[in-house]
């Protein structure tokens, strides 16, 4: 058993998971982290807080096989005395009472709620749902020439069909998204989001409770695991938070690689084979959730080359696993095409659940194809290279997405 590096102690040297480096080729690092250390490497998170960051495939896979071992709640931690009352991760790590953190029966009791609440959802009426959103979103900038389909469009499309989904209104479900996105960007006002979403919900649930719909919120209410408010209300902000973001940035990475790859350009002016194609080389190329935060060890253990401790925080580096070299041996080659082993929505116990995969899949599909249809000629409005990441380690996602086209008259559908 190798000891090189102890996260919970003194170490000579960890990559910074955090900075500018994110902003260009994040790929390019997980490489070096391999190089270096292998397929488990030791990071330090903001404020120099030690971490393990999973980047072998093999590994990252037996991870998220064990939860026995590699736990979801952060009760386990060994670094809390380290971590600044104002640490910016810090709604990453807080315990608060959500799918996320529980384990065991309490975990199944839970997701299996979410699961079925989602699956309730109508496909076709959720793919209607996400078709309208986008007319209504395109209407919005399709009399001028030019828009940012970043913030004008993937930053707003899920949340309002998730909206919709929950049986909020539009601008009750753009407000939402504007404080997700604050809390997931970890900034100064993250933990006032996060408050602003608890009380959003609670107003919903107690709503609901009184006048049931055909709504996820109100199936969450009727099911079988009878959820209390103490857990409904932070599960609804999990499902909200944790599935606006991630579709936002695989709806925006898409259309990126379909403006800016040859390939996919053939698509723009009819051909639709490609879109699912595209859909897929994401995932594995630029997957929305490149690393997440995280398990927990329970007790010491080696892996991959390296001691963890008991209470060592272990981060799952979805993006380094999809491009390990032993699932892909060609670098240069695309890997994902036509199969779909990529971890982007994790796996085990603790996966993003089917139903909502499908969701995601619904609203992104129907957002590329949608603005596909209204926009033929759209393209980018600068140059590839001009296109600039969001510096975050957490979520892959440009600044913006800046593009031109002929103004088209708008729909003016509801
Ligand atoms: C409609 C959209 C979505 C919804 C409602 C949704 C919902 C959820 C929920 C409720 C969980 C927590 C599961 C648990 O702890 O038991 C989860 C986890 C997760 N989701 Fe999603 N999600 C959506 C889209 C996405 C997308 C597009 C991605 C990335 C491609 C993604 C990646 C993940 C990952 C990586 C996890 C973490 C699982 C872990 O800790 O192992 N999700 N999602």
């Amino acid at each position: 058993m190798s000891t090189r590096y102890d996260a919970a102690g003194d170490r000579p040297a960890a990559f910074r998971l955090y900075g500018p480096r994110f902003q260009t080729r994040p790929a390019e690092l997980y490489r070096q982290m391999r190089a270096q250390y292998g397929p488990v490497a030791p990071v330090l998170l903001d404020g120099d807080i030690p971490a393990w960051l999973v980047i072998g495939y093999r590994e990252l896979h037996h991870v998220l096989s064990h939860p026995e071992v590699f736990a979801r709640s952060s009760r386990r931690w060994n670094a809390w005395d380290r971590v600044p009352e104002d640490w910016p991760l810090r709604p990453m790590v807080m315990r608060t009472p959500t799918v996320l953190y529980s384990e065991g029966e309490e975990h199944r009791r839970r997701a299996a709620a979410i699961g079925d609440a989602l699956a309730g959802a109508d496909q076709h009426e959720v793919r209607q749902y996400a078709v309208q959103a986008a007319d209504r979103l395109i209407d919005g900038f399709c009399t001028a020439t030019k828009a940012d389909l970043r913030a004008d469009y993937a930053a707003r499309l899920p949340a309002v069909v998730l909206g919709r989904l929950y049986g909020l209104d539009r601008e009750h479900a753009e407000v939402l998204a504007d404080a997700m996105t604050t809390m997931i960007d970890s900034g100064p006002d993250a933990v006032r989001a996060q408050q602003f979403l608890l009380k959003t919900m609670g107003e919903l649930v107690a709503a609901r409770r009184k006048r049931p719909g055909a709504d996820v919120v109100s199936r969450m209410i009727g099911h079988p695991a009878a959820l209390r408010d103490e857990e409904l209300i932070p599960d609804l902000v999990v499902v909200l938070g944790g599935g606006h973001q991630p579709t936002t940035e695989w709806l925006g990475n898409t259309l990126r690689l379909m403006l800016t790859d040859d390939r996919f350009a053939a698509s723009l002016t009819g051909a639709r084979r490609s879109v699912r194609e595209a859909l897929t080389e994401v995932l594995w190329e630029d997957t929305p959730t490149q690393n997440y935060l995280g398990r927990y060890a329970v007790h010491d253990i080696e892996l991959g080359g390296q001691l963890i401790r008991a209470g060592d925080l272990l981060l799952l580096g979805l993006a380094g696993a999809n491009s390990d070299p032993r699932i892909n041996p060609d670098p240069d080659a695309p890997t994902g095409r036509g199969n779909q082993a990529y971890l982007s929505f994790s796996h085990g116990d603790h996966r993003c659940p089917y139903p909502a995969q499908e969701l995601a899949e619904i609203i992104v599909t129907a957002g590329v194809e949608v603005l596909l249809d209204r926009l033929p000629d759209v393209e980018l409005a600068v140059g590839v290279d001009e296109l600039r990441w969001r510096p975050s380690p957490w979520m892959r996602g440009l600044v913006a997405l800046p593009v031109v086209f002929t103004p088209v008259p708008p729909t003016g559908g509801q």
